[in-house]
């Protein structure tokens, strides 16, 4: 039985293996190939602190650090899909679940803000 995300470490560990796994596919790759790491993994970390472990101080508006990307339904898609892989790979519990729905309402917030939900 796994555990559920409880700790910042655990949190440490969801963000790491998830841009592993990113950085795997061929899609989401271009995206992060210039993004400087060493800010962008300790700002995921603490948006995650703040949405599943209740942390205080994450104030980014998420949706519109976005809206320049040139994003498609089908990178959402894998970007979720991977997403949520490495939440189930490691953990299980309502805030396991919890991470993946916010994963995926925030994903349908930045397509809806983009006019890629047409039908
Ligand atoms: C196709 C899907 C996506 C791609 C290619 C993508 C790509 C990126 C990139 C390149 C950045 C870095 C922006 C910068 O610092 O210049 C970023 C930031 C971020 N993304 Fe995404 N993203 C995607 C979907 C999502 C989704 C669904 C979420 C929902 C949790 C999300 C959450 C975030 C957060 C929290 C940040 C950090 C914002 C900040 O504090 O500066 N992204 N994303």
């Amino acid at each position: 039985m796994k555990e559920d995300i409880k700790t910042p470490e655990d949190i440490n560990l969801l963000v790491t293996d998830f841009y592993a796994e990113v950085m795997k596919s061929e899609s989401l790759r271009p995206f992060f190939s210039t993004l400087d790491w060493e800010a962008h993994l300790p700002k995921m970390k603490k948006f995650w602190r703040f949405i599943l472990l209740d942390e205080a101080g994450y104030t980014e508006n998420v949706t519109n650090k976005h809206l320049h990307m040139h994003l498609t339904n089908e990178l959402f898609d894998e970007w979720l899909l991977l997403f949520h892989r490495t939440v189930d790979q490691h953990f299980e519990g309502p805030v396991a679940e919890l991470a993946k729905t916010r994963a995926s309402l925030i994903g349908i917030g930045i397509q809806s803000k983009m006019n890629l939900l047409k039908d």
